[in-house]
């Protein structure tokens, strides 16, 4: 199959030298690509900002905001057979970028900002007959906001990741994570590594794959 994968933070400036971003590494990204590559099928990966080696992918479309990665997304969205938005988009941008780089004396107290947007929202009238997954990540109601997230953005899959534990989402090596689709009650949260998690995802892909 020919899989899109969508990894690690993205990045607002403030100004030349000043950003919004997210907590994010890549690092689920990144055992994503590599394991659907690991299990013979082609894969796109577009990256923001990401702390981890990409250099093992083949095929990386690097981005800087969520516009780029919309953008990005749209271009390789009819490539592909499935879709797996892992990145940790920013959802706030500041409303106006400032040219030159603000100084600390002349800092504004508070920023203006605008929601950046919604990049599955966006694309999901192209969807076609496309597999659509996407990630919730969150400190609460873990099962409840997965659940709603995967009817409001029109997905075939959500991974619910419990990102409140230190052992568990950004920077971590192992998420506590369940996969949620429309017609199965969702399992209880395991402990797994993101190279495991990974292995379900797109096992999961596969089943359900042209
Ligand atoms: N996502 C997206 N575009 C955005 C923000 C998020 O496509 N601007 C994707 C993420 O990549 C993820 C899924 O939507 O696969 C859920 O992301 P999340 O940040 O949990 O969703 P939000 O809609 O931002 O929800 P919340 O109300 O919790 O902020």
């Amino acid at each position: 199959m020919k899989i899109l994968i969508t990894a690690g933070p993205t990045r607002e400036p403030i100004d030349p030298v000043r950003f919004i971003s997210n907590r994010s590494s890549g690092k689920m990204g990144l055992a994503l690509a590599l394991t659907a590559i690991e299990r013979g099928h082609e894969v796109a990966l577009i990256a923001g900002p990401v702390s981890v080696d990409l250099s093992a992918i083949p095929r990386v479309i690097t981005v800087e905001t969520a516009d780029d990665m919309l953008h990005a997304v749209r271009r390789e969205l009819e490539w592909c057979d499935a879709l797996v938005m892992a990145a940790a988009v920013a959802d706030w941008r500041p409303a106006e970028v400032i040219a030159e780089k603000l100084k600390k004396n002349n800092m504004p107290r508070n920023l203006q900002l605008e929601p950046v947007p919604d990049i599955l929202g966006t694309i999901a009238p192209a969807k076609g007959s496309r597999i659509f997954v996407g990630f919730a990540a969150e400190t609460g109601n873990l099962l409840e906001e997965a659940s709603r997230k995967l009817v409001a953005k029109k997905l075939d899959l959500i991974v619910a990741n419990d990102v409140a534990r230190p052992d568990s989402g950004f920077e971590s090596d192992t998420n506590m994570a369940t996969l949620i689709t429309a017609s199965a009650k969702p399992g209880a949260p395991v402990l797994m590594t993101k190279q495991e998690l990974a292995g379900r995802i797109v096992q999961w892909i596969e089943s359900r794959g042209p």
